[in-house]
């Protein structure tokens, strides 16, 4: 629920990626709900294929197609059919990411390369195939979600850290680059989201967090709706956070 108009998406295409659980669906969930012909990937088909028969029954659009972002072919593949389909592609919301809590000596060099590889690496492979496919030629909206560990030492989240600044910078570099073009990119970066695997993940590490909000997915899809809309029309290169301040509190001591 929130106080956007309905149909403020009307006739737009999005592809949300990891948009079939979590945070993502409800971005999807959302977007859809505002007018917009929803594309949803993951790796499992089966998960897509549950959250597609969710949304036709609140008669959104949906095409649910398994891809990795690790692939760039498969992404390629996945915008290649959507524009066939729907003959546009208008907004990109860059959600899919790994995440585990791991001090920087106990991950596996293998663990710190998979979390790059999707993150940054999978934002960067689906953002080029949107751009060249569709939005170099149309302009368009791309928001990357990320985490509001940019400034600070976050201990626990190193690969996820690094990942994820890198992804802040390709945001606001492709924000640059893309202006002229028609093209808005920004981020939104979530803090503690309820009901989410991440806080699943989290569960495990003790979070100096008491003096902090905690956010719902729908927080999130409202932020991101926001950046899409045409109310947003002069907002790019961008972080939005929606954090309840984790990300500017910096000693994280805890309200007694
Ligand atoms: N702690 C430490 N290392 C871990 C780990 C954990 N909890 N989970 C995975 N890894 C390591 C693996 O050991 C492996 O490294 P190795 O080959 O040196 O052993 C590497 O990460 C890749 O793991 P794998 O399971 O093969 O990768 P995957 O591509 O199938 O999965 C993950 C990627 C690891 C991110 C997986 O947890 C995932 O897909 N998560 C998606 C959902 C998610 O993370 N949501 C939270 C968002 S906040």
């Amino acid at each position: 629920m929130n106080d956007f108009k309905e149909n403020i998406l009307s006739g737009r295409v999005a592809l949300i990626t990891g948009g079939g659980t979590g945070i993502g669906r409800e971005i999807a969930r959302t977007l859809g709900n505002h007018g917009a012909k929803i594309v949803i990937t993951s790796r499992k088909q089966d998960v897509l294929d549950g959250a597609k028969k969710e949304f036709e029954k609140e008669t959104i659009e949906c095409l649910a197609m398994a891809s990795d972002v690790r692939n760039p072919e498969e992404v390629e593949q996945v915008i290649t059919s959507v524009i066939e389909k729907w003959g546009r592609l208008d907004i990109v919301i860059n959600n899919a990411a790994g995440n585990f809590p791991a001090l920087i000596d106990k991950i596996s060099y293998n663990g710190f390369k998979t979390i790059v590889d999707i993150d940054l690496m999978g934002t960067y492979n689906v953002t080029k195939a949107a751009y060249t496919a569709y939005m170099k030629a149309h302009g368009g909206s791309i928001v990357n979600i990320t985490a509001p560990f940019e400034h600070w030492g976050v201990s626990y989240q190193s690969h996820v850290a690094a990942a994820k600044t890198g992804v802040e910078s390709l945001t606001r570099t492709c924000a640059v680059e893309w202006a002229q073009l028609g093209i808005r990119v920004n981020s939104v970066a979530p803090g503690f989201i309820t009901g989410t695997e991440g806080e699943k993940r989290f569960e495990a590490v003790k979070v100096e967090n008491a003096n902090l909000l905690k956010g719902t997915k729908q927080d999130m899809a409202n932020a991101v709706l926001f950046l899409v809309s045409d109310s947003a029309s002069f907002i790019s290169g961008v972080c939005i956070r929606v954090d309840g301040a984790v990300g500017v509190d910096m000693l994280k001591i805890a309200a007694v």
